[in-house]
């Protein structure tokens, strides 16, 4: 059947056309059991790539709205509700900002498929929960510096501390706790950059594919974002627009790559940003889980001209729920970046902060990531073991020695329709994010491992394999 999506070439078209099918489903245009159009035949009749349509039918059946019935096609899911719900039109006198129906709300995580290569999430059974649980508890008492006044925006002083001398050790990053900021998580702190350096209208450039949460806060605070390409040894340094103001680099493992900044990339964009007068923002995301003793210098140790901030987060290493990260800054943002974070919300969660600072003083920190990063090395290897294999035939693996996952590009159009079809079978990988209109070529599938046990990668992998060699 036919179905009638209309995209705006500004925004996300994978993102627009999950929404309008979404829509259809809920306000009952598209009924129970009915068939959608080929992947193939949509993207031809709105003139996008198949990748992009491919996108959205995929989360529309990570979270229930379709079904992919292998060798006959994708159709409608019967939504088990009463009546179909009437369609979310916008109603009443205040409406937001024009920009805020283009940026997406995430759905829930959702239950587990059987195979969960899923991207984004450590595994949270491997939190040391009985060491938190008396962390925290021990903040819950009146002469506690966790439950005292609110403090200074920037965070728990001590904390600030320990992760600069962290970082010292970790990551040769030279930092004063007066230049660390406690952070809700990455996100919080490429917001608060993007509110201190981004005048509306000013252009921001991010990897292509990339982070889309970097590019989503900042678009919705007004600024352009542009994707620049990427290639094997990192971003493309020369196809950054001239006029960026702010260049947002994944250097240690590109996101979602997994590629490496070449040292000598690192040291062209160091020298872009002094000549175009731009700040650099570095997501070091991931570096505690690195495979290999080959490590290069983060962009923050190169710099000498005050042009890197540095943020990292606990999201991964302990849980995502934490909402916990920080910022390294130059000190001449200091002012402004303080200011940014009270206005926002005065400071991060103070207990949270304190027990963090005794987990890292108390040498439990270095204990836990020794402990995860034997349990992910082992299921990286799995992966890179089975992609090698009789995988190899549909995708090309990007090496990659470090994080949470493993990418790998797929070789023919028709293995995007098997990877959809893989989904239905309980295999669910991710598919690359989209940051400039045009999708990724050859289309990138990420396989990540901070859910799935070692044990049921094999078996993932082969019912994937069969998926594709049955396409
Ligand atoms: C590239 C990248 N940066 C940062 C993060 C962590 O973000 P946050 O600290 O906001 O949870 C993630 C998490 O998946 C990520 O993929």
């Amino acid at each position: 059947m036919d179905v009638a999506v209309r995209l705006d070439r500004n925004g996300i078209l994978a993102g627009q056309i999950y929404r309008q099918l979404r829509d259809a489903v809920l306000d009952g245009r598209l009924r129970p059991d009915e068939a959608l159009p080929s992947s193939r035949d949509l993207a031809e009749q709105l003139q996008v790539s198949r990748n992009t349509v491919t996108t959205a039918y995929e989360r529309l059946v990570a979270e229930g709205y379709l079904t992919g019935r292998p060798g006959s096609g994708t159709f409608v899911n019967a939504l088990p509700l009463a009546e179909p719900t009437a369609p979310m039109l916008p109603s009443g006198p205040l409406t937001p900002r024009a920009v805020w129906p283009s940026i997406p709300v995430p759905p829930d995580f959702g239950n587990a498929p059987e195979f969960d290569f899923r991207v984004g999430a450590p595994d949270t059974r491997l939190f040391p929960y009985a060491a938190w649980r008396r962390l925290l508890g021990n903040q819950f008492r009146p002469t506690a510096v966790g439950t005292g006044m609110p403090v200074e925006p920037a965070g728990h002083f001590r904390l600030r501390t320990l992760i600069a001398r962290h970082l010292g050790t970790a990551r040769s990053i030279r930092a004063n706790p007066q230049d660390v900021l406690m952070t809700c998580g990455v996100q919080q702190a490429l917001d608060l950059v993007g509110r201190v350096l981004l005048e509306p209208g000013a252009t921001a450039a991010i990897e292509n594919p990339g982070y889309e949460p970097a590019k989503l806060v900042w678009e919705a605070q007004g600024a352009r974002v542009t994707g620049v390409p990427v290639d094997e040894e990192g971003l493309i340094v020369d196809a950054l627009p001239a006029n960026a103001r702010l260049v947002y680099v994944t250097p240690s493992h590109q996101y979602p790559t997994g590629v490496a900044l070449s040292l000598r990339r690192r040291v062209e964009l160091l020298a872009w940003a002094r000549r175009h007068d731009a700040a650099i923002v570095e997501d070091d995301y991931d570096s505690e889980f690195r495979y290999t003793r080959q490590q290069l210098e983060p962009l923050h140790s190169l710099d000498r001209s005050g042009r890197v901030l540095y943020v990292g987060s606990f999201s991964k290493v302990l849980l995502p729920t934490l909402r916990l990260g920080f910022l390294i800054h130059p000190p001449s943002l200091r002012h402004a970046l303080h200011a940014a974070k009270f206005v926002t919300d005065w400071h991060t969660n103070l207990p949270l902060q304190a027990a963090m600072a005794d987990f890292l003083e108390q040498g439990m920190f270095t204990r836990h990531l020794r402990r995860v990063r034997r349990v992910y090395r082992q299921r990286h290897e799995r992966i890179a073991a089975a992609l090698a294999g009789p995988l190899s035939a549909y995708v090309r693996v990007v090496p990659s020695a470090a994080g949470l996952h493993l990418s790998a590009m797929v070789r023919g159009a028709t293995a995007a329709d098997a990877l959809v079809r893989a989904r239905a079978a309980g295999v669910v990988v991710a598919s690359f994010p989209e940051i400039a209109a045009a999708a990724p070529d050859p289309p990138g599938v990420i396989f990540g491992y901070g859910l799935i046990d070692a044990h049921r990668i094999d078996e993932g992998m082969a019912r994937l394999h069969h998926c594709l060699a049955t396409g």
